[in-house]
C-alpha cells in the first residue's frame, strides 16, 4: 500500500457560478458569466448557471455529503456579485450571510472552509467600466476582498485570492472562449497584470494576511525534438506557467516572454512598485493540474484561430495518443509528477497544494475511468512527496457535477452525480473510493 503522511489535507472543490444557481436571489447582481451564457452560441446547448446544481438552496445537504465522505476541507468560491452587486460601493449583507451559513455548516462538521475570492464571476458593471484590462478593477477587487475578509475572518484561516488568472485573462480577453468573450490581445495582457496586481493589493487590504493563489500550471513537452518545437515549449511554458509564477515568486516578468510579446505590447501598463506588491509572501501556491501539453511550432492547417497564446499564435497543440477524458484531455499522471518536481526545483520552499485535479467522464455512477484517473494522479502526488516536494493537500475537482463553462452541463467532473431534472445527488463509485482512501490514509 502507498501511504500518505498524516497531515495531508484531503478535500474537494467547486466554484460559485458552476454550482450555486439562484442568480437573482437575495440581492445578487449580474456577472459577466450571466451575460456571456445568455449570448447565443457562447455556451454549448445554450446552458447557463441560472439553476446549476441549486447549491444555494441545498448547501446543507451538500455539506452533509462531504461529512459522510470524510472530507477535511472544502474549496469553494465566493461570488463577488452576491457580496457587492455593483462591484464597488455598497456591500450586500444577505450575500455575505450565505457564505457565513455555509462556513458555519462546514465547521459544525469539522470541515475547513477554503474560500477563493474570485473564480471568474466578475460583476457586470465592472466589465462595463473596462473589466480586468482596466487598472481600477484591481483596486475594486482589493476592497471587495477586505469586506469578505472582515466578515469571515473568524471562520476562515486559509484564503485564496484568484483561481486560474491565466483563464480569466487569456480565455476571457484573447481567445474569447470565456466571459466576457473579448478577442483583444493587448487587453488580455493588461488583464493578466491587473489580476496579479489585484491579488497583491487584496493581500495588503486583508490586513497583510498571507494568502494563497491557484494557478493552472502544466508540464509542456515538444512534439518533436526539432529546435523549433523546443522553442514552442519555451514559449508556452512562458505564457502558461512562468508569466504568473515569476511575478508572484520572483517579482519579475520573464525576459524571454517579454521579448516574445514585443510585437503585441511592451507591457507599458506595468508601473513602478507593482511587482513588489504582486510578490507579497504567499501562504501557499495552489496547483490545478489536469493534463500535460505537447506543442509544435507549426500551426493547424487552415490558419490560427484566436489563440490565447498572444505572443505565439503560430504554436499548435498535439498529443501523444494516450487515452482521453470526455473533455478530449489526455490522461498522464506523469505530467503532474514532473510539474511538482519542477516547482520544487525552480521555486523552492514554496508550500504547495493541488487545489484541483479530476476528470470528466460520462459514467453516471460506476465511474471506473475516474477512479483510475484519481488513483494514478494520487500515486504521482505520493511519489512527489517522497521525493521532497512540500505538497500539503489535495482537492478533487469536483465534488458535484456542475456547469463546465463553455461546455455547459454535458461535461461531468463530479464524484457525486447530479440529476439536473430533480437535483438528486447520487454518490458515484469514485466518491466511495475517495472516502476509503481518506479513511485509510493511502492507496
Ligand atoms: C479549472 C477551473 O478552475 C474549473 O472551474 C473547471 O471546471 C475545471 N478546471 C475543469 O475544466
Amino acid at each position: 500500500m502507498t501511504t500518505f503522511e498524516p497531515g495531508i489535507l484531503w478535500g474537494a472543490a467547486t466554484s460559485s457560478y458552476q454550482i450555486e444557481g439562484a442568480v437573482a436571489e437575495d440581492g445578487r447582481g449580474p456577472s459577466i458569466w450571466d451575460t456571456f451564457a445568455a449570448t447565443p452560441g457562447a455556451v454549448d446547448n445554450g446552458d447557463t448557471g441560472a439553476v446549476a446544481a441549486d447549491h444555494y438552496h441545498r448547501y446543507r445537504e451538500d455539506v452533509a455529503l462531504m461529512a459522510d465522505l470524510g472530507l477535511e476541507a472544502y474549496r469553494f468560491s465566493i461570488a463577488w456579485p452576491r457580496v457587492q452587486p455593483a462591484g464597488s460601493g455598497p456591500i450586500n449583507q444577505r450575500g455575505l450571510d450565505f457564505y457565513r451559513r455555509l462556513a458555519d455548516a462546514l465547521l459544525e462538521h469539522g470541515i475547513q472552509p477554503w474560500p477563493t475570492l474570485y473564480h471568474w464571476d466578475l460583476p457586470q458593471p465592472l466589465e462595463d467600466a473596462g473589466g480586468w484590462p482596466a487598472r481600477d478593477t484591481a483596486a475594486r477587487f482589493a476592497e471587495y476582498a477586505a469586506a469578505v475578509h472582515e466578515a469571515l475572518a473568524d471562520r476562515v484561516s486559509r484564503w485564496t485570492t484568484l483561481n486560474e488568472p491565466w483563464c480569466s485573462a487569456f480565455l476571457g480577453y484573447a481567445s474569447g472562449r470565456h466571459a466576457p468573450g473579448r478577442r483583444e490581445p493587448v487587453a488580455a495582457l493588461r488583464a493578466a497584470h491587473h489580476l496579479l496586481l489585484g491579488h497583491g493589493l487584496a493581500a495588503q487590504a486583508m490586513r497583510e494576511t498571507p494568502v494563497g493563489i491557484t494557478l493552472n500550471l502544466t508540464q509542456v513537452s515538444p512534439h518533436t525534438e526539432s529546435l523549433a518545437d523546443r522553442d514552442a515549449v519555451r514559449r508556452i511554458d512562458g505564457m502558461q506557467n512562468r508569466f504568473f509564477l515569476d511575478p508572484l515568486l520572483h517579482a519579475a516578468y520573464p525576459e524571454d516572454v517579454r521579448a516574445d510579446l514585443a510585437g503585441v505590447s511592451a507591457l507599458e501598463h506595468v508601473r513602478d512598485g507593482d511587482l513588489k506588491t504582486i510578490a507579497a509572501p504567499l501562504d501557499f501556491l495552489g496547483v490545478n493540474y489536469y493534463s500535460p501539453m505537447v506543442v509544435t511550432s507549426e500551426s493547424e492547417p487552415g490558419g490560427p484561430k484566436a489563440s490565447p497564446y498572444v505572443g505565439s499564435p503560430h504554436v499548435a497543440m498535439r498529443d501523444k495518443g494516450r487515452p482521453r477524458t470526455t473533455m478530449g484531455w489526455e490522461i498522464d499522471e506523469h505530467g503532474l509528477l514532473e510539474l511538482l518536481l519542477r516547482l520544487r526545483r525552480d521555486y523552492p520552499a514554496q508550500s504547495l497544494y493541488v487545489t484541483e485535479n479530476g476528470a470528466a467522464f460520462d459514467e453516471p455512477v460506476h465511474d471506473a475511468g475516474r477512479i483510475s484517473y484519481l488513483e494514478g494522479h494520487l500515486r504521482a502526488c505520493a511519489e512527489a512527496i517522497h521525493r521532497g516536494v512540500p505538497l500539503h493537500g489535495y482537492f478533487v475537482w469536483s465534488l458535484l457535477d456542475n456547469f463546465e463553462w463553455a461546455f455547459g452541463y454535458a461535461q461531468r467532473f463530479g464524484i457525486v452525480h447530479v440529476d439536473y431534472a430533480t437535483q438528486r445527488r447520487t454518490l458515484k463509485d469514485s466518491a466511495r473510493w475517495y472516502a476509503d482512501m481518506i479513511a485509510r490514509g493511502g492507496l
